[in-house]
C-alpha cells in the first residue's frame, strides 16, 4: 500500500510539474492519469480521448484529430456543438450581469419563465440548474399537492410512483427512486415514500396505486435503461389512470424533451399532455446547466417564499442560453429534424447485417443498438474510426447525435458503425 502510494504520488508530481510548466503540451493520455489520480472515479470515459474544440456535430481532441459526436453529451447537444445564436447570447450576457440569487430579481428572469410556460403550454414554470434539481423539485411539489385539499393525503405519507429501470439522476432522493442495485449499493439509507412497477405494465400500475399515491413519475421512454419505447397507447393509459385516481402525470424529459425524439416532447407522441414536464440537458444549449419543472398553477402556485430554492437557478447567462435554444428550436425546426433524420437514420441502419445485433429502436434521433454482447469493444473501435458513442446498460450501444445532423453525416456514421458490426 505503501509502495503504491509512493508511486502515485511520483506520478503525481511529473504531472503537476508538466501542468505548470507545459500544459499545452500535455497528451491525451497524459490527461487521463490527472482525471485518475485527482478524480473521483464516478464515470468510465472512452480511453485515450481528451476533448479540446466542439462545433456542430463535430468534436476535436487535443491532439487534432476529428470525432462525430453521436452521443451529444446524452442530449444536451440537440442544437450542435456552440451553436452561433446560442453561443453569441451568452457572449452579451458574460461581462454584463452575472448571479443575483433568488434575493434580488434580474432582467432576463421574468422574460425566460414567461417564454418557457408558453412553450410548455404551462402557466408557470420553476428553473433549477441540472436535470436531477429539477426532478427532485418535481418530487417535492407533487407531496406538496398531494398534503393538499385537492387530494387530501395524510402528513408524511405520499406515495410515488416510479419505474423499474428508471434513471433520473444520481441525488439521493433519485437514488432512492432507482431500481439498479449497483446505483444504490452503499448509499443507504434511503428515501422512503417511493413505489415500483414494471414499465410498460399499465396493470401493474393500476394495482400499485393506493389512496396516498400523490403521482406517477416516469420517463415517456426510458433511456438509461436502454432506450426502451413503450406500446403505443401506454402514455395514453398513464393519463387516464391518473385522472380517474386524481393523481399527478409527471413526466422525465430531460433526456428525451425538446426535440429529441421527433416531437417537443415525446409525450406528444401520443398527445398526452402530462400535469408536470421536467426538462433539462438540451435546454441549456448544451453549454450551461438549465433545467425546469413547467406546470399550472393549481400545483407550482402551491410553493411559498423559504420552501424551496437556489442560489444559481434562473441565473443570467442561464437564462439568457435557454432562451437562444427555445428560438434555435422553433426557427430550425429541431424536432422535425430529428423525425426525418431519425428516420433516414434507422433506415440505413436496417441496411446492416450483423450477427452482434439484436434489435434496433428509437424514435427521433434517439436510436438503441442492441447487441448480443457486450457494447463497450465496438463503441471503443468506432471511437477509433472516429464516432463516439457510448454503451448504455452493457449491451445497447445509445446513438443520439445532435439534431442537426445532415443526411452526408449520417452515411458517414452509418458506413463505421457497418464496418464495426459487420466485423
Ligand atoms: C431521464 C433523465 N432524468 C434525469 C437525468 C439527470 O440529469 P442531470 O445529469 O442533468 O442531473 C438524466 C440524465 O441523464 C436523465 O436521462
Amino acid at each position: 500500500m505503501e509502495g503504491k502510494r509512493k508511486k502515485y504520488n511520483r506520478e503525481a508530481e511529473q504531472l503537476l510539474r508538466k501542468l505548470s510548466t507545459h500544459e499545452n503540451e500535455l497528451t491525451n493520455s497524459e490527461h487521463f492519469e490527472l482525471n485518475e489520480i485527482f478524480g473521483a472515479h464516478c464515470y468510465s470515459p472512452l480511453d485515450e480521448l481528451v476533448i479540446e474544440k466542439t462545433r456542430g456535430v463535430w468534436v476535436w481532441d487535443i491532439e487534432g484529430k476529428r470525432y462525430m459526436d453521436g452521443l451529444s453529451a446524452y442530449s444536451a447537444h440537440n442544437a450542435g456543438h456552440c451553436h452561433r445564436t446560442i453561443v453569441k447570447a451568452m457572449r452579451e450576457q458574460i461581462g454584463k450581469c452575472d448571479t443575483t440569487s433568488g434575493a434580488f430579481l434580474h432582467k432576463e428572469l421574468g422574460p425566460f419563465k414567461a417564454e418557457l410556460a408558453a412553450f410548455c403550454g404551462k402557466d408557470m414554470v420553476w428553473p433549477q440548474n441540472g436535470g436531477v434539481e429539477a426532478w427532485e423539485f418535481a418530487v417535492k411539489v407533487s407531496r406538496l399537492w398531494g398534503y393538499r385539499e385537492a387530494k387530501g393525503v395524510p402528513e408524511e405519507k405520499a406515495e410515488i410512483i416510479v419505474m423499474r429501470g428508471n434513471f433520473h439522476g444520481r441525488t439521493l432522493a433519485a437514488t432512492s427512486a432507482s431500481s439498479e442495485p449497483a446505483y444504490k449499493k452503499g448509499f443507504g439509507p434511503f428515501l422512503p415514500g417511493f413505489v415500483w412497477v414494471d414499465y410498460d405494465d399499465t396493470e401493474a400500475l393500476q394495482n400499485a396505486i393506493t389512496p396516498n399515491t400523490v403521482a406517477v413519475i416516469f420517463e415517456p421512454i426510458q433511456g438509461e435503461a436502454g432506450i426502451k419505447v413503450p406500446r403505443f397507447g401506454y402514455l395514453k393509459a398513464v393519463r387516464e389512470l391518473c385522472d380517474k385516481h386524481n393523481i399527478l402525470m409527471v413526466a422525465d424529459e430531460i433526456q428525451v424533451g425538446l426535440g429529441r425524439t421527433g416531437y417537443k416532447f415525446a409525450c406528444d407522441y401520443e398527445s398526452v399532455v402530462p400535469d408536470l414536464y421536467i426538462i433539462g440537458k438540451a435546454l441549456g444549449g448544451g453549454s450551461v446547466p438549465v433545467s425546469a419543472v413547467a406546470g399550472n398553477k393549481d400545483i407550482l402556485g402551491l410553493i411559498e417564499p423559504g420552501t424551496h430554492g437556489s442560489t444559481f437557478a434562473g441565473n443570467p447567462l442561464s437564462c439568457r442560453a435557454a432562451r437562444a435554444y427555445l428560438r434555435v428550436y422553433e426557427e430550425e425546426d429541431l424536432a422535425e429534424k430529428s423525425r426525418v433524420m431519425g428516420n433516414y437514420f434507422m433506415d440505413r441502419l436496417s441496411t446492416i447485417f450483423s450477427s452482434h445485433i439484436k434489435e434496433i429502436r428509437g424514435r427521433g434521433l434517439l436510436i438503441g443498438v442492441e447487441l448480443n454482447s457486450p457494447a463497450r469493444p465496438f463503441c471503443e473501435e468506432l471511437k477509433r474510426l472516429g464516432l463516439l458513442c457510448k454503451e448504455t446498460h452493457g449491451n445497447i450501444i445509445r446513438i443520439a447525435p445532435p439534431l442537426v445532423i445532415t443526411k452526408k453525416q449520417i452515411d458517414w456514421a452509418v458506413k463505421r458503425i457497418k464496418k464495426v458490426l459487420e466485423a
